[in-house]
């Protein structure tokens, strides 16, 4: 850090990231790739990411999006079936090419469809995962319809994670976008092989959002935002440092059609003010010296690879920063996730060109 006004901070990674495909794909790209160094990339495409080949082909579409040499790092994820041999996780580590599988409780999120209907029905690829210490990414909802939504993560956590780790203590686990206060308690409480991705939105607003001022779908995604009591935990435990949590925007693009209609989608797109926001939290919190390791340090620790080499450079501006409502996307446009305070920090070093 150099002064109040300035912040310095090795390049931040994403450690949840939907990019999608084709036109929206090109559309969002560039908001990720001019700054953060590595992303994870959700296989919930149609059809999903299922093969290391699939993996391949995706990453092959989203690096053609880039100039070449450009020094975005996608890394791979696959999305994890009843039907997911055990082989093909022993292939993903022989070449390299995956960071993590991805476990969607079917009917649980956006495109979960083909996702897991019991944990028990994986549990032999869980245990060559956790042999070969390939990293479990979990949407840890139920979604037996029985229980309320509120409480899908903390009936998650007592159904199926709590079992899970005891029955496989090596295997390392990421319990995506921390939505509760119970959620934030046993991602403390755990000793060793749990970690958090927190995301900007979760900080930054509660379930009130979703309905102030009528009902507003922008301010709905799943988890779905919780009590301010959920966001004050979440918020502590980032701004804190602890090393089990880090930034994961889950930013989740859909078409204003897809999101303004009956049955609208689940998902924000909010790469474009995440960072910024993010520095707000941390001023308001008085916790600048713990943006980096949110930022990034603690997701390229809990993940086992190194931090990336360089720096950017934020700066505080004394009016607010113009912000962009919303991008096209191919005939359409996609809604930015706008914090509800107006935005004072920016990026005036480290943005790389993605043209
Ligand atoms: C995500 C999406 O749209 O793909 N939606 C969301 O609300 N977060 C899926 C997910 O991560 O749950
Ligand atoms: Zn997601």
């Amino acid at each position: 850090m150099k002064s109040k006004n300035e912040v310095v901070v090795k390049r931040p990674d994403d450690w949840h990231l939907h990019l999608r495909d084709g036109e929206m794909l090109q559309a969002v790209l560039p908001f990720s790739a001019e700054l953060y160094g590595r992303a994870i990339i959700m296989p919930n495409l149609r059809p999903p990411v299922r093969t290391v080949k699939d993996a391949a082909a995706y990453r092959r579409r989203i690096l053609n999006c880039l100039p070449a040499g450009h020094g975005f790092q996608p890394l791979m994820t696959l999305y994890l079936t009843d039907e997911t041999p055990p082989a093909e996780i022993r292939l993903a580590k022989s070449e390299g090419l995956l960071t993590g599988v991805k476990l969607y409780p079917v009917g649980a999120t956006t495109n979960s469809e083909h996702g897991v209907t019991s944990i028990k029905k994986v549990y032999r690829v869980l245990e060559v995962m956790q042999e070969l210490d390939m990293p479990l990414l979990i949407h840890g909802e139920v979604s037996d319809p029985a229980v309320d939504i509120f409480d899908r993560e903390s009936v998650f956590i007592d159904r199926e994670l709590q079992p899970l780790r005891q029955a496989m203590p090596e295997l390392k686990i990421v319990m995506e976008h921390v939505s509760s206060k119970i959620g934030v308690d046993y991602v403390l409480a755990a000793e060793k092989n749990l970690g958090t991705t927190v995301t900007p939105h979760h900080l930054l607003i509660n379930r009130n959002s979703i309905f102030a001022g009528g009902l507003n779908p922008h301010m709905y995604c799943l988890p779905v935002v919780k009590r301010e009591a959920d966001r004050l935990a979440i918020r502590q435990a980032a701004v804190s440092g602890d090393p089990r949590f880090f930034f994961g925007s889950d930013s989740a693009p859909h078409r204003l059609v897809d999101k303004e209609k009956a049955g609208g989608a689940a998902g924000v797109f909010n790469i474009s003010t995440a960072l910024s926001s993010i520095v707000r939290v941390f001023e308001a919190e008085e916790s600048m010296d713990k943006l980096e390791a949110f930022m990034s340090l603690n997701g390229a620790r809990f993940y086992g690879m190194p931090v990336n080499p360089d720096t950017i450079t934020l700066q505080k501006t004394e009016t607010p920063v113009p912000a962009t409502d919303n991008i096209p996307v191919g005939r359409d446009r996609v809604k930015v996730f706008q914090p509800r305070e107006p935005q004072f920090w920016q990026i005036v070093d480290g943005l790389r060109q993605t043209k």
